[in-house]
């Protein structure tokens, strides 16, 4: 990874943190784009007082003309970009399918995929520039779901959209291997990050008699390995997406998720 130029989105805190973090550790230049300035600029401080180098662009990834302006920037800093991670995302908030509005439809579907078509698109020609730098060429890391594989009860904007991050990373992978650029997909299962915890809390509302930390046993319990995953077991999956030793890897997803989804 190193001297890569990455762009990872929603690298504010969670597993887009983590894997900032990782990335700039082995010696790759990181760009870390999201809503949340205060956290952003954390993340940087950290990264740059461990001796790595990053820094942090305001960008909503549903904004086409800011996804311009942000890869224009980075192309005007390093002159192209090798590694993209499309990390950004919203859960769905438990409404049933048939009280939800189309408003609130949207907005999963705009945050969580249309994002990554967007992020797809500007890529492409800035990871032309560097054609030929590398031999694995780009790549591309989406960051899908196991809820893009399986379902359940109370999400299906966020399954939507994230089944649709799945085959929308086929789809650009056979469109762009020609290009030298890889496009792969990665499912986490459920990992102690803000998102679920925010998310247990709600379904612990909606359970009679169950604590927070009760369900998150339960959660926990659901995956064969005995825990949630940790914001590194992510890191290091797209980590490997991202290097040159997944340079024969297109177009795959990569499940990591303690056995959930093997069940
Ligand atoms: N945590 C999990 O268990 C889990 C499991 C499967 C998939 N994922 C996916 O992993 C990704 C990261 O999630 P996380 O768990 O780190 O959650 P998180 O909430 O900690 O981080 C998500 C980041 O995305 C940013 N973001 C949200 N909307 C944005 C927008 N419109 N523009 C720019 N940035 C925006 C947030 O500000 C936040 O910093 C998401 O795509 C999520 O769906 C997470």
């Amino acid at each position: 990874m190193k001297d890569k130029i990455v762009l990872i989105t929603g690298g504010a805190r969670g597993l887009g943190a983590a894997t900032a973090k990782k990335m700039a550790a082995a010696g790759a230049k990181v760009l870390i784009t999201d809503l949340l300035q205060a956290e952003s600029e954390a993340t940087v401080a950290s990264i740059t007082k461990a001796g790595g180098e990053a820094f942090f662009l305001e960008h909503d990834v549903t904004d086409e003309a800011r996804w311009a302006e942000v890869v224009e920037a980075i192309e005007a800093r390093y002159g192209g970009l090798d590694v993209l991670v499309n990390n950004a995302g919203i859960a769905s908030d438990g409404t049933p399918l048939a009280t939800m509005t189309l408003e609130s439809w949207r907005r999963v579907i705009s945050v969580d995929l249309d994002s990554v078509f967007l992020g797809i698109k500007y890529a492409i020609p800035a990871m032309k520039k560097r054609l030929g730098v590398w031999q694995g060429g780009g790549s591309i890391v989406n960051i899908s779901s196991i809820y893009g594989i399986v379902g359940s009860p109370g999400a299906a904007a966020y399954h939507a959209a994230k089944g649709g991050v799945r085959l929308l990373t086929k789809g650009a992978a056979l469109e762009l291997a020609p290009d030298k650029i890889r496009v792969n997909s990665v499912h986490p299962g459920f990992i102690e990050t803000n998102m679920v915890k925010e998310g247990i809390r709600k379904m612990a509302a909606l359970v009679p008699d169950i604590s927070e930390n009760e369900m998150m046993h339960e959660v926990a319990q659901r995956h064969p390995i005995g825990r949630m995953g940790l914001d590194t077991d992510i890191a290091n999956a797209v980590f490997y997406l991202a290097s040159e030793e997944s340079s024969f890897m297109t177009g795959s997803e990569m499940v990591v998720d303690g056995g959930f989804t093997a069940q």
